[in-house]
């Protein structure tokens, strides 16, 4: 393990998809596989952080030296993460939350009766969001915006919005980029205004090339 401003910090990272439950039996999700959480967690415990991995439901292995709590809908998520609001000193939500979930769940199966059939979904509340509010000057909170337009002023947008410190504006392509590959094309935007665009690259290195840029706004704290 590698000494760095990391050394000895709380990391908790979100990561994966959100299930949120229809029935007993389908739920609404999302083709986010976890990797990309997996890495930053892998990537910080490496560099001897106290790391904190709330994950959907994924296929992926628990990192050396991470505590892994498993988790299912974003309501879940959200009661995990808020046991580490005061103790954590970043925060990374890497995962891709559901933002909406079903308003009622039925238990069993429903029957097809119908030729239609509505399913109301109420909104999910915002996990980072919640974190960012009530964060103390010493916390950093850092998100993710994949945009399927390629649009980076919504990643902008959610940075204000959010009041994070840094967001990762991730690109989707369907082969290099975003959901499911082991490869990933971010920028970086931070809260004082600088843009760092990576080139496409696995994404254990973007994890690194993340948590350098982080080290050096804790440097600053
Ligand atoms: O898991 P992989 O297959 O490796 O794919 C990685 C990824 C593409 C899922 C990841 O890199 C990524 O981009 N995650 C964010 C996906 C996204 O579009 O998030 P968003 O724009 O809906 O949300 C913005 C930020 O707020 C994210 O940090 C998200 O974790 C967080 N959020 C969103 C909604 C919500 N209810 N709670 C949240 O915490």
């Amino acid at each position: 393990i590698g000494k760095s401003l990391l050394t000895g910090r709380q990391v908790v990272v979100t990561a994966g998809p959100t299930r949120e439950k229809i029935d007993g039996v389908r739920f609404i999700s999302n083709y986010s596989s976890g990797k990309m959480g997996f890495a930053l967690a892998c990537a910080a415990a490496r560099r001897g952080a106290e790391v904190v991995l709330v994950s959907g439901p994924v296929a992926l292995p628990t990192p050396d030296r991470v505590e892994r709590i498993d988790v299912e809908s974003a309501e879940e998520m959200e009661e995990a993460v808020t046991r580490f609001h005061q103790s954590c000193d970043l925060f990374i939500g890497a995962a891709a939350v559901a933002d909406y979930r079903p308003e009622t769940f039925r238990a069993g199966k429903i029957k097809k009766n119908n030729e239609t059939m509505d399913i109301r979904l109420v909104r999910n509340p915002d996990i980072l969001a919640g974190f960012a509010a009530q964060k103390t000057p010493g916390q950093l909170a850092v998100g993710f915006a994949l945009e399927t337009e390629g649009n980076e002023a919504y990643a902008l947008e959610k940075l204000q919005a959010k009041q994070l410190d840094m967001i990762a504006f991730n690109t989707y392509d369907g082969k290099s980029s975003g959901f499911e590959v082991d490869t990933n094309q971010i920028t970086l935007f931070t809260a004082d205004g600088t843009r760092t665009e990576l080139p496409v690259m696995e994404k254990k290195e973007a994890a690194k090339r993340m948590l350098d840029a982080l080290e050096k706004m804790l440097e600053k704290k």
